[in-house]
């Protein structure tokens, strides 16, 4: 081969290049699945956080881990149930009408909630409708009357442009309400859990009709507006999940140290400070927060004799000995992590869900011979 030696060495550069991007998109992969994504997510049209989670985020991050009691990754305080995943599902139903519907009733849609990401071992604990009306929407109805609001369970799929009798269909709840500004919340989890066998969830038909008497006269020809003011305007609707998943929670763990390991001479085994920043990895666009964590990571020597501050296991302390009396046929005992403790992430999943997870053992707090 007579190649150019620069081209020679561009040449090797560009495949080693393309040896280390295999390997990072391998690790990447695992990453993701250990994480419980089946892609990197990319988000489309993500919708806004929920301030719940944010409120539950929060909450998290400032309150330490050493503050916290046994087993509290596997429970939401703040909805008093089980669980270590939130999700907020956002609704990919359609209206049920073509056009501006007639008389009194304002608005009929079908709200879908994708529920596929749930995973088999995942345990539902809760299950919570959120009806909000979009800000500008915010006008009481003409008359000053309240609306009605129905919630069926359809058992049929709806069709879109579909015409409502012919579905058939079960009365969940009945609600009257009088204020847009507020959103209502309904207690699905009963609905929900039935939605995880397959072909069970064909979604909920969601009505809200102008109360009152049924005017025969146009009121548009007395100058008034519809009785529904702006209802149909904007509707929002989502769906809080949370879920408890065994793999992610371990019944009792062991509190975290609230002191800072102690000065070592710098060559032994001990906790090194690491950031991870998700920029760097390229994961920015769909971890929501933090934008990274102090991972950390251990490293240094094991040496004979292991003192206490080592947390070697007696396994250890004998390797050490043996160590020390044959350097070439035995290594020093590893410096591993033997305490960790978890972080939550808020993040988009691969269906544009706006997920909140709890992660055990994301942080190293104390490493040890072993
Ligand atoms: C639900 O989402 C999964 C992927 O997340 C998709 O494959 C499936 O088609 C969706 N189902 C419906 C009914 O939209
Ligand atoms: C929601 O409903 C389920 C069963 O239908 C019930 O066990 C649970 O306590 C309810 N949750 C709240 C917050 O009312
Ligand atoms: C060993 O454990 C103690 C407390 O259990 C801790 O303070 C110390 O930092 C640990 N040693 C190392 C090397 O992490």
């Amino acid at each position: 081969m007579w190649l150019l030696p620069s081209f020679r060495a561009a040449l090797a550069w560009v495949l080693l290049s393309l040896v280390l991007a295999t390997e990072l998109s391998l690790q990447e992969s695992l990453l993701l699945k250990s994480l419980g994504l089946s892609a990197k997510p990319s988000p489309k049209a993500p919708i806004p956080v929920p301030s719940v989670l944010w409120r539950i985020f929060q909450k998290r991050r400032t309150q330490p881990a050493a503050n916290q009691a046994p087993g509290d990754g596997c429970r939401v305080e703040e909805f008093n149930v089980p669980g270590n995943i939130i999700r907020v599902f956002g609704d990919r139903g359609h209206f049920l009408h073509e056009e501006q519907p007639q008389g009194l009733l304002c608005l009929q849609k079908l709200l879908y909630f994708n529920l596929s990401v749930l995973e088999q071992d995942e345990r539902l604990t809760m299950a919570q409708l959120e009806v909000r009306f979009s800000r500008s929407s915010y006008q009481p109805s003409s008359q000053g009357q309240p609306f009605e609001l129905r919630l069926y369970q359809s058992s049929q799929l709806a069709l879109q442009g579909m015409p409502s009798p012919g579905h058939r269909r079960k009365l969940l709840l009945e609600q009257s309400f009088a204020q847009l500004h507020k959103s209502l919340l309904f207690n699905l989890s009963a609905v929900v859990k039935d939605w995880r066998t397959l072909g069970r969830n064909l979604g909920l038909v969601l009505e809200i009709s102008a109360s009152g008497s049924e005017e025969p006269a146009a009121p548009a020809s007395r100058g008034l507006q519809s009785p529904c003011g702006s209802i149909t305007s904007f509707l929002d609707a989502s769906l809080l999940v949370v879920t408890l998943s065994p793999q992610h929670c371990k019944a009792s763990r062991s509190k975290r140290s609230a002191q800072r390991p102690p000065v070592a001479p710098s060559a032994l085994c001990k906790p090194r400070r690491l950031y991870i920043s998700f920029s760097d990895v390229g994961w920015e666009n769909w971890i929501i927060a933090p934008q990274g964590y102090l991972a950390n990571y251990c490293l240094g020597q094991c040496p004979f004799p292991l003192t206490a501050e080592l947390n070697s296991t007696n396994h250890a302390i004998l390797q050490t000995m043996v160590h020390s009396l044959d350097p070439e046929g035995t290594p020093q005992p590893c410096c591993v992590p033997v305490r960790l403790s978890p972080i939550s992430i808020l993040y988009y999943d691969n269906s544009d869900n706006v997920v909140l997870r709890h992660y055990e053992d994301m942080v190293v707090d104390e490493c040890g011979c072993r």
